[in-house]
């Protein structure tokens, strides 16, 4: 079975159900399943060891997860129009895999969740390419060829799938369109994955 990872950090919780859609659109793929990671949290000074699986969420990444899939989907908030700490650390922590070109080839894509509309979704999602194109994988985007994409008021973009959470206390779940999205972009990475593997 070809694998994807779905890789994600998230505080509050959208960017995880988003995580779940693009899941949902890797396994609308015959033959393609998701794996499910996020990262753990971290810390300017470390008071206690966090614990080796999180309370609640997806199992923390391992280097083999990296290692044993097929294509990559990276998801993050944004954090001041770039990728959230957690997230850069881990990917800081795989210099082991880019030297033997572990990842190279292979098709990843991106997606972020931000509190506002012009907040720096297109600038966090570019931000999470960088390291991705230095591992040397294939960048895959949403094809405007996806309706949602042209009629948004929200979240979506070309650069990879994105929600808009608000600034209200309770943060504004994933509208259709930005659900869609999602799943149309896992569903893409799961496509490409299988071809270039035939
Ligand atoms: C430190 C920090 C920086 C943030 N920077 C931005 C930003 O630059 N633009 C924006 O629109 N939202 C920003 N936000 C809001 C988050 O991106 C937004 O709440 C997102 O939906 C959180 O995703 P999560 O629920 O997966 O944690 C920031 C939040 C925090 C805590």
């Amino acid at each position: 079975m070809t694998e994807i990872l779905v890789l994600y950090y998230s505080r509050n919780g959208s960017t995880a159900a988003m995580a779940r859609q693009v899941c949902r659109g890797v396994e609308s793929v015959r033959g393609v399943q998701a794996r499910l990671r996020s990262v753990p949290p971290v810390a300017a000074v470390t008071t206690v060891a966090a614990p080796p699986v999180p309370e609640e969420g997806a199992p923390y990444v391992e280097s083999r997860d990296l290692r044993e899939c097929a294509g990559l989907i990276l998801g993050s908030p944004t954090r001041f129009g770039n990728m959230a700490a957690p997230l850069k650390y881990f990917i800081d922590s795989t210099s082991d895999l880019w030297l033997s070109g572990a990842l190279a080839g292979k098709p990843a894509a991106v997606f972020t969740s931000t509190g506002t509309l012009h907040g720096g979704q297109e600038s966090t999602l570019l931000s999470m390419m960088l390291p991705l194109l230095h591992h040397g994988m294939l960048l895959l985007g949403l094809p405007y060829t996806e309706q949602e994409l042209s009629t948004t008021t929200a979240g979506g973009t070309p650069y990879g799938a994105s929600h808009v959470s608000g600034v209200g206390a309770k943060p504004r779940p994933p509208l259709k369109e930005e659900l869609n999205l999602c799943v149309a972009l896992g569903k893409r990475v799961a496509e490409v994955a299988l071809k270039l593997q035939s």
